[in-house]
């Protein structure tokens, strides 16, 4: 958790930049457990208005705990409440027109 005097950072600043992909490659979201959910590939993040939110990085985590003071991104604050995903993710469905 950050405090006053220490920036908030998001919780995908783990993860190094990725060069740019293709508008080919597929977006992925992958339900982290007890956690964000992590989005990766080329998508955008539009406000309600439609404003585009930079991601900065080509991998984000989104918040799904609903106390991140980043939104939409995640900031960590999930470990701290002991935000828990308690049921099982879904059995992997095959992928869509196969
Ligand atoms: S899921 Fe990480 S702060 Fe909400």
């Amino acid at each position: 958790m950050t405090g006053p005097d220490q920036p908030a950072t998001r919780w995908d600043d783990q993860w190094e930049d990725q060069p740019a992909g293709t508008a080919d490659e597929p977006v992925s979201i992958t339900a982290y457990p007890n956690g964000p959910l992590l989005v990766r590939g080329p998508f955008e993040i539009l406000t309600p208005t439609g404003e585009v939110i930079p991601p900065r990085r080509r991998t984000v985590a989104l918040c799904r705990c609903g106390v991140s003071t980043l939104k939409p991104f995640c900031d960590g604050s999930h470990k701290a409440i002991g935000f828990t995903t308690e049921q099982e993710p879904p059995e992997p469905q095959p992928p869509l027109g196969s």
